[in-house]
């Protein structure tokens, strides 16, 4: 599988962190959607994928003069939901294992939390680098709203009391974070990316810090992991979820990490009793900026390159287990690779 370094695949970003920190709340944000607004208690039970074309992305990060400066190579970002509730852990460790950035989201008034220092603790054992989301700043006292705006324009316009409330909490979580092993720093004074980790102070109620947010994830995937998210032909591919659908049959919702899936390709996943082979019969996405989890309108493609999240449609995936690697074959797969696959299960 031939690398092509002047072609980029889209990176697969997983927001991780405590219980109601705010995750699903800033991807709303983003997508202008309400899905947190639908979940059963307000609390996310299952691993989420939306896909961001770059131009959205762009129309926020050029709210920066950093961001209007930036080059843009990758196509996309895939961001991965994951649920923060303690009972969650195998799901966020498969969203960490999947991802090439995380982005951590913590509660400013809450500093770090259990479920916090569970996240960390996978992107440690990964070596994953991640950004860190410092949520719900409009609940410093007295906060003055300034929608969607660069939160390096925000913070400074608010009242000295509020921006003494702010130094004053991210002082208290950087030492948190000095206590795990980590040095942090707010991103516009970070001058070592590689070695201190980025601090962004966001709403997802007013947007602010959600233009920045996106600008270091374009900067830092861009110009500091370019060997790895370099094209490749290689399919890499995890099943999420084997779901019923109307119409479809049993159903199952992939993260396509590398490569390319085509409609007629010949595919090999784990099962309850040994490995299915099966041939793909549609590859379905929701549209852009759309959850994949969120019931809605699917689009049809030929063939989707990766990093993209899939809904697969095929025969004999009744008993396909979730959590497990799909592989593609030419003949079927070789007894090797079935192998491989039996040993996941
Ligand atoms: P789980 O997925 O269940 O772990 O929660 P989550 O981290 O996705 O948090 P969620 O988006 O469900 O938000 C939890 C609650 O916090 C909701 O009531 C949100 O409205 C609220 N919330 C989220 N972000 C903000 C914020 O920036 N400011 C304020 N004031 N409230 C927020
Ligand atoms: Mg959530
Ligand atoms: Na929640």
């Amino acid at each position: 599988d031939a690398r092509s370094p002047d072609r980029l695949r889209s990176p697969i970003v997983c927001i991780l962190g405590h219980v109601d920190t705010g995750k699903t709340k800033i991807l709303d944000k983003i997508r202008k959607t309400n899905v947190q607004d639908g979940e059963a208690g307000g609390i996310t039970q299952q691993i989420g994928a939306t896909f961001f074309p770059l131009d959205a992305v762009k129309r926020e990060t050029s709210k920066l003069a950093l961001g209007r400066a930036l080059e843009h190579n990758i196509p996309a970002l895939l961001i991965i939901d994951t649920p923060g509730h303690e009972s969650f852990t195998n799901l966020r460790s498969r969203g960490s294992s999947l991802c090439d950035i995380a982005i951590l989201v913590v509660d400013i008034m809450h500093g770090l939390e259990p479920q916090t220092m569970e996240s960390i603790e996978l992107l440690k054992q990964r070596k994953t680098p991640f950004i860190v989301a410092l949520n719900k700043v409009d609940r410093l006292y007295d906060w003055k709203a300034k929608p969607m705006t660069p939160v390096i324009e925000a913070l400074p316009a608010q009242k000295r009391h509020v921006q003494d409330e702010f130094k004053r909490r991210l002082a208290e979580t950087k030492v948190a974070f000095a206590e795990l092993g980590f040095n942090s720093e707010v991103y516009w004074e970070n001058d070592d990316v590689r070695g201190q980790v980025s601090l962004v102070p966001t709403s997802a109620i007013s947007g602010e810090g959600i233009p920045d947010l996106l600008y270091l994830l374009v900067s830092l995937t861009q110009n500091l992991m370019r060997d790895r998210l370099m094209w490749t032909t290689h399919v890499e591919c995890t099943v999420l979820e084997v779901k019923m659908i109307e119409g479809l049959g049993t159903t199952i919702d992939v993260i396509l990490t590398g490569g390319t899936l085509k409609e007629g390709d010949t595919i090999v996943v784990c099962g309850l009793d040994g490995a299915i082979v099966t041939t793909v019969r549609a590859l379905l996405t929701p549209h852009p900026m759309k959850e994949m989890r969120v019931k809605g309108q699917f689009l049809r493609h030929g063939s989707i390159e990766a990093a993209q999240g899939i809904k697969i449609s095929a025969d004999g995936l009744d008993r396909a287990v979730a959590g497990t690697q799909l592989l593609i074959t030419e003949d079927g797969g070789s007894e090797e690779e079935l192998d491989l696959l039996r040993d996941e299960v």
